[in-house]
C-alpha cells in the first residue's frame, strides 16, 4: 500500500489521480489533499477518501469547505502557503503528487524532497522557474522526481535502464494545439474560447492556452533539460497531431525508442504511482488500427514564437527561464480576461526577456535570486500589459 498526498486535487490532473486511486484501492490510499478555492469539490473528495489533512489556499475557502462538509470532519484543515508545506511533508505520505498550477508549490516541492518523499511532478512551471535548485536538492537527498507530464513520462520510460551516454537526443512530441493549421493572420483574431478547445487533451485553462501558443512545449523543453540533464542542443520538438506517440529518445546508434499510448493522463499518473512496477490501467488499451495515420511535421516557430522564446531562454542567462515563465503566466491570465490579444502573449514575453537582458542580468544562484527575478518579471509584465491595454 502506497500513501499519496496530492496538491491540486480539484484540478484536471488531481481528479485523474483520484481515478487512479479508485482503480487500485488495494495499492493506493490518500492521506492528504490540497486545493485552491474549489471548496465544494474538495469537500466531496474528503467524504470519499477521508484523508487526515486537507488544505485550501485561503481562510475564506477553508470556511466554505467546512460549510460544505456533510457528515464528519477531517482531523486537520489548513490554509495558506504553510498548508501546502504540511500536505507535501505529511508524515504518512510516500508519494507527493504536485498538480497545482503555477509556481505556488515551489517551497512545498523542496520541503517534500527534504522530507524524503518520492515526487510525482505534473507542475512543470516549478522546474522552469527553479529546475537547477530542485534537481540538485533531489540528487542530494536521493529522492526520485518522477515526471507526470506525458512527454517526460514517455521519455522516462524510454530511458529506463539505459546508459545516459548512449542518448543522442530527446524528441518531445507536440499536438500542435487547436491552431496548428490556422493562417498567421487569423491567429490575431482567435479568442480565449477558441483557444480553450484543445483537439486531443482535456486540461486546465492555463495549460490549454499554453498548448495553443506552443509555450507548453517550450516549458516542457526547459522541464526536460532539468529532469534528464540534457542541454538544449540535445532536445528537439516534432508536431504529432494525433498525440499517440507521447515522446521519443534517439540513441547514438540512430535507433529511436518511442512510447505510445491513449491520450489519458491516468496512464502517466499511474506510472509515477506504480514505478518501478507496472499495474493494469483503468483505461482502454491503445488500438493502432483505429488510430489510423500517425503524422509528424516540424514545429512552426514563425507562427508560434513562444517555442523559440523558450529555446532562447534556455540558451541565455539563467534568469531568462524565470522571466519567460512569469511573463507567460501574466500574459495568459490577461488573454483569458480578454485584456490581451492572442499574439500579445509572445509579444509581452519577448518584451520582458529583452528588458531583462538589457538591464537585469545578475547571478541567479539561490532561491532568493529566483524569487527576485520572478517578482521583477511579474511586475514588468503587469505594467507593460496595462500599457498595451
Ligand atoms: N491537465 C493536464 O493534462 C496536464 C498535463 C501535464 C501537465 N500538467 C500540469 O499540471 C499542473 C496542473 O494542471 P491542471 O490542468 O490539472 O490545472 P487545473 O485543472 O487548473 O488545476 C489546478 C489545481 O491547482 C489548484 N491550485 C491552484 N492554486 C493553488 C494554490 N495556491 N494552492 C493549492 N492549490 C492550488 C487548483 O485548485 P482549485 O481548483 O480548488 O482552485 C486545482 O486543484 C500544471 O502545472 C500543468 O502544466 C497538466
Amino acid at each position: 500500500m502506497k500513501s499519496i498526498a496530492i496538491l491540486g486535487s480539484t484540478g484536471s490532473i488531481g481528479q485523474s489521480a483520484l481515478a487512479v486511486v479508485d482503480a487500485h484501492p488495494d495499492r493506493l490510499r490518500v492521506v492528504a489533499l490540497a486545493a485552491g478555492a474549489n471548496a465544494a469539490r474538495l469537500a466531496d473528495q474528503y467524504t470519499r477518501y477521508r484523508p487526515s489533512l486537507v488544505a485550501l489556499a485561503t481562510e475564506a475557502a477553508g470556511r466554505e469547505f467546512e460549510a460544505a462538509l456533510s457528515g464528519g470532519r477531517p482531523p486537520a484543515i489548513a490554509f495558506g502557503p504553510e498548508a501546502l508545506l504540511s500536505v507535501a511533508t505529511h508524515p504518512e505520505a510516500d508519494i507527493v503528487l504536485f498538480a497545482s498550477s503555477g509556481t505556488a508549490a515551489l517551497d512545498a516541492v523542496l520541503a517534500a524532497i527534504e522530507a524524503g518523499k518520492t515526487i510525482a511532478l505534473a507542475n512543470k512551471e516549478i522546474l522552469v522557474m527553479a529546475g537547477a535548485i530542485v534537481m540538485a536538492a533531489a540528487r542530494a537527498r536521493g529522492v526520485a522526481v518522477l515526471p507526470v507530464d506525458s512527454e517526460h513520462n514517455a521519455i522516462h520510460q524510454c530511458l529506463h535502464g539505459r546508459d545516459p551516454r548512449e542518448v543522442r537526443r530527446l524528441v518531445l512530441t507536440a499536438s500542435g494545439g487547436p491552431f496548428r493549421t490556422c493562417a498567421a493572420d487569423a491567429l490575431a483574431r482567435v479568442t480565449p474560447e477558441d483557444a480553450l478547445r484543445h483537439p486531443t487533451w482535456r486540461m486546465g485553462p492555463k495549460i490549454t492556452i499554453d498548448s495553443a501558443t506552443l509555450m507548453n512545449k517550450g516549458l516542457e523543453v526547459i522541464e526536460a533539460r532539468w529532469l534528464f540533464d540534457a542541454g538544449a542542443d540535445r532536445i528537439s520538438v516534432v508536431v504529432h497531431p494525433q498525440s499517440i506517440v507521447h515522446s521519443m529518445v534517439e540513441f547514438v546508434d540512430g535507433s529511436v525508442i518511442a512510447q505510445l499510448g491513449v491520450t489519458d493522463m491516468q496512464l502517466p499518473i499511474q506510472y509515477a504511482f506504480s514505478f518501478p512496477e507496472r499495474w493494469r490501467a483503468p483505461v482502454p488499451p491503445l488500438d493502432l488500427t483505429a488510430a489510423g495515420r500517425l503524422e509528424f511535421e516540424p514545429a512552426d516557430v514563425e507562427r508560434f514564437p513562444c517555442l523559440a522564446l523558450a529555446f532562447r531562454a534556455l540558451a541565455g542567462d539563467p534568469g531568462l527561464p524565470i522571466v519567460l515563465n512569469a511573463a507567460n503566466e501574466i500574459a495568459v491570465a490577461g488573454f483569458l480576461q480578454h485584456r490581451l490579444p492572442f499574439l500579445g502573449i509572445p509579444e509581452l514575453i519577448r518584451e520582458a526577456m529583452d528588458a531583462y537582458d538589457r538591464c537585469e542580468p545578475s547571478l541567479v544562484s539561490g532561491l532568493d535570486d529566483v524569487r527576485r527575478v520572478d517578482r521583477w518579471a511579474r511586475e514588468f509584465a503587469t505594467r507593460s500589459m496595462a500599457g498595451v491595454k
